[in-house]
């Protein structure tokens, strides 16, 4: 297969650093994991930068509960971070902060590029304040009683109890959730992105309906924003926060920063310098707006807007590079709900390890239910237990534990070449461009699906030729044409499980890794599918590859995930 050699920077979401790394964070760094580590076994030149998301307001309250500096607390959390995306096999080539000097810098260059160009403009506006904690109140620390039925402690914009929808101002007896003091408004100076300026207008309309392939469903949300000449709901954008808060503070303006929204983008461009510093590569020629390098972000349908809106704005018009596209995954919900503390479906990244689930089950069970849309997913506990057990041991590992043991204890672990010229093996292989082209366009459930169906036929193959009774008359004398036949069928079988493993491998990295030792061969990538073990592959013992989920781990994990957050949500 010929390849064009392409050069990528692939980003995931930068994750909050006030909380764990739960499962439905994993659909984003799994998903976006297994496609780098495809692109990479095609031969491109890629990198898969990520960092912590560690401004704001939650972070800097959170800090102040535990008693510690903001600072200590993100340190503590992006090791907890670190560790969980290495758990789950998550290959960043860098994984920084966006509370470092390089995100600063840039943070602060693209703001004066920004103010340069007449893009920035300051408003005094009237915000909720909280008079005894003396700090402005984002909408989601005030709470009160909802206006329609009168429920207690709801939130402002929405109540939980009656479903009703209204702003922060219509709650009664509001009152902060920091201090418990009834907000009082106050006015202040604030910093606005001016999206709404014609120039921003018309970029965003041809980046987001000619130039960019958006999802057709990100598309189209995005249409209702930029909407025809004339019609667009494009509002300028609040980019400033007063004192106290943590973040950046704004060059020009004292006691203001940076909403943690602006540098947080930003912090994919801090990453990658970061990397790039280490690694020698020339940054400038990645981010200039004449690059021919592309740039891919992996996000939740969420954030979306800041993604298709904020964030090209912002470059286009500090003189960057735009994004080449922006991939939008749905939801993780769990049994068919939205995770939850209370049921104990709230699964953490590091209970899912510590109750002794191989996250590599995770991974494949995520692969098997991903598409290129925005739809949600759910993970079933049962179809989880039953899909991993019925695909990757029935179908697949089974495969290589049936036939090896045959090869290793009567020929020595040799292979016979002359055999794989074989129907089996030309079917397997013919199917590795469909294959690519199914992880290329994130139709990572299909790619499974197919994966499946080849290991099917690998199967039916082994039990039409029942190695286990040719062996049985070999032990009857010695006949050289039955151990031929015998040699033959598991040379088949275990070139047919080398070829399933470079199909799976960006799914099951490290079960990939195990059976290269197996299979005496060196790291396989796309390629390796055009060729063959020959007899200097000396087939290993066979080791236990990977075991059956038992569903009395899932039970462990429900308890562990009940017992570790006591609280309802
Ligand atoms: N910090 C911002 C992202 C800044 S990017 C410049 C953020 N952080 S987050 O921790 O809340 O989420 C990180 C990513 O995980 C987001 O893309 C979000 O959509 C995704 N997910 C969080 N919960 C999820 C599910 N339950 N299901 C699927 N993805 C989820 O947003
Ligand atoms: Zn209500």
């Amino acid at each position: 297969m010929k390849l064009d050699h392409k050069r990528i920077l692939v980003t995931s979401a930068l994750p909050y650093a006030n909380g764990q790394i739960h499962i439905g964070h994993l659909v984003e760094y799994i998903q976006t994991d297994i496609w780098v580590r495809f692109q990479r076994m095609m031969g491109h030149e890629i990198y898969y930068v990520c960092a912590d998301d560690t401004h704001g307001t939650p972070i800097m309250l959170r800090a102040q509960a535990e008693n510690i500096t903001p600072q200590a607390l993100i340190e503590k959390v992006w090791f907890e971070h670190k560790k969980d995306f290495d758990d789950f096999y998550v290959s960043f080539d860098h994984f920084g902060s966006t509370n470092s000097p390089e995100n600063k810098e840039l943070s602060q260059e693209i703001y004066l590029r920004l103010k340069k160009a007449d893009l920035i403009e300051k408003k005094s506006i009237e915000q909720a304040y909280d008079p005894v904690k003396e700090m402005f109140l984002p909408d989601r620390f005030i709470k009160g009683e909802c206006p329609k039925c009168h429920s207690k402690d709801q939130y402002g914009d929405s109540c939980e109890k009656c479903g009703s929808t209204y702003s922060p101002t219509d709650l009664l007896n509001p009152y902060s959730v920091v201090s418990g003091a009834t907000p009082i408004k106050k006015i202040s100076e604030h910093y606005f992105f001016k999206l709404s300026d014609p120039r921003c207008e018309e970029f965003l309309r041809n980046w987001t309906q000619v130039k960019t392939p958006l999802q057709p469903e990100a598309r189209n949300k995005m249409k209702e924003w930029v909407g025809e000449p004339g019609q667009s709901k494009l509002s300028n954008w609040d980019i400033s926060r007063d004192a106290p808060y943590f973040g950046f503070e704004i060059p020009d303006a004292p006691g203001k920063y940076f909403y943690v929204w602006l540098d947080a983008p930003i912090g994919y461009f801090a990453s990658f310098k970061a990397l790039c510093q280490r690694l020698n590569l020339n940054f400038d020629e990645w981010v200039e707006p004449q690059t021919t390098t592309e740039m891919y972000h992996f996000i939740g349908k969420d954030i979306l807007y800041f993604h298709t809106l904020f964030w090209p704005a912002t470059l286009e018009f500090s003189n960057y590079r735009t994004p080449t596209n922006v991939f939008a995954h749905g939801f993780l919900t769990v049994d068919g709900e939205k995770m939850s503390k209370s049921r104990g479906t709230f699964i953490t990244a590091s209970s899912f390890i510590t109750s002794g689930l191989n996250p590599e089950w995770l991974r494949y069970y995520f692969a098997a239910k991903l598409n290129a849309s925005l739809e949600d997913l759910d993970l079933n506990l049962q179809d989880f237990t039953a899909r991993v057990n019925s695909d990757l041991l029935g179908k697949y590992i089974n495969i290589a534990s049936r036939s090896a043991g045959f090869l290793v204890k009567r020929f020595d672990g040799i292979i016979a070449p002359e055999a794989l010229q074989h129907p089996l093996i030309d079917s397997l292989k013919a199917a590795s461009q469909e294959v690519a082209a199914m992880y290329e366009q994130r139709e990572f459930g299909k790619a499974q699906r197919l994966i499946m169906e080849l290991a099917d036929q690998v199967n039916i193959f082994v039990d039409a030729n029942k190695p286990w009774e040719i062996a049985k008359t070999l032990n009857t004398g010695l006949n050289p044409s039955v151990a031929a036949q015998l040699q033959a069928v598991c040379s088949v079988t275990l070139e047919a499980f080398r070829i399933l493993t470079i199909y799976l491998k960006p799914v099951l990295p490290e079960l990939a890794k195990n059976v290269e030792v197996f299979l005496n061969i060196p790291p396989l990538t796309w390629s390796s599918v055009e060729n063959s073990l020959t007899e200097k592959n000396i087939i290993q013992p066979y080791q236990h590859l990977m075991s059956r989920v038992d569903s009395k781990m899932i039970d462990t994990l429900i308890e562990a995930n009940q017992l570790t957050v006591p609280t309802t949500s």
